[in-house]
């Protein structure tokens, strides 16, 4: 009997040690219900929509076991204009999940600018797809987005290189960012000739052809990020930097 016992201590003991040598983690209950969205699910909203890009913005969801910081939220896309083909799950990853930056699979992000791949001019169904932490998955209400149309309403010359070609005091950019003087050069030093989207790219997104609210340059003029310019004299009014954010939103050709 005490044979027996010896042996049933030694077999417990090897099923003791080969259970914590295991490297799997005893089961967390996640549970099987997906982030609550209904209080938020109509909240996605647009901003600074461009002709290839734009900002979505959204209320956060709650989630019973999942922390808010850890759900994460992707934003889906499809071509089209019918919200009722694109309020089911399956639909919507059907579609095409966006990019920005780095990526879009993000925790606890409530607003995002996309990358600038879409068509000019185009409807699309764009939604919300919120994801626990055991991967229960829900979709907000979608909305539809247009992507404005190009229509070259501005040409860089003369109309851009115009209104930077001008003194600080009539709100121009020439006296400052002329070569060895402020950064970014916009004026090189033989004359006018300056390329916002190349040359003068000493800084990054100056002119992203397509997103002005991710341009520079713009958000400098409209004074949206950083001091506002000019830094002196008077700013661009508001048809003047209007007709720079047409400009920029179709694409910024040098025409
Ligand atoms: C009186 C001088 C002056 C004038 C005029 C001026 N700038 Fe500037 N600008 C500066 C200086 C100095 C800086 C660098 C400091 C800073 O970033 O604010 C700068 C920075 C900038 C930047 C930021 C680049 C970066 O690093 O992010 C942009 C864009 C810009 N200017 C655009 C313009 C435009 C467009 C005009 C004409 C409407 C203009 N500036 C007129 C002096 C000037």
């Amino acid at each position: 009997m005490a044979q027996f016992n010896q042996l049933i201590g030694t077999i417990g003991v090897v099923a003791f040690l080969s259970a914590c040598a295991s490297t799997t983690p005893p089961a967390v209950d996640l549970g099987t219900t997906p982030p609550d969205v209904t209080l938020a699910a109509d909240s996605l909203a647009f901003d600074a929509v461009g002709t290839v890009s734009f900002a979505a913005s959204w209320n956060a969801a709650t989630d019973d076991e999942t922390p808010a910081a850890s759900i994460v939220y992707e934003l889906w896309i499809v071509a089209g204009a019918t919200t009722t083909a694109f309020d089911e799950l399956a639909e919507v990853k059907a579609g095409t999940r966006l990019a920005t930056g780095a990526n879009l699979l993000a925790t606890d992000v409530t607003s995002i600018t996309t990358n600038n791949n879409l068509a000019a001019g185009t409807a699309y169904l764009v939604n919300i797809l919120a994801k626990d932490a055991a991967d229960n998955e829900d979709v907000y209400e979608p909305q539809v987005l247009t992507t404005e149309t190009v229509n070259n309403a501005v040409t860089f010359d003369p109309t851009v290189a115009a209104l930077m070609d001008r003194a600080p005091a009539q709100a121009g950019c020439r006296g400052c960012h002329t070569a060895g003087g402020a950064i970014p050069v916009f004026f090189e030093a033989n004359g006018t000739t300056f390329d916002l989207t190349t040359a003068a790219q000493e800084v990054s997104a100056l002119v992203i052809p397509g997103n002005y609210s991710a341009s520079t340059f713009y958000r400098r003029i409209a004074g949206t990020v950083g001091s506002r310019m000019p830094p002196v004299g008077n700013y661009m009014s508001a048809e003047e930097v209007e007709s720079i954010r047409i400009w920029i939103a179709d694409g910024a050709p040098l025409n």
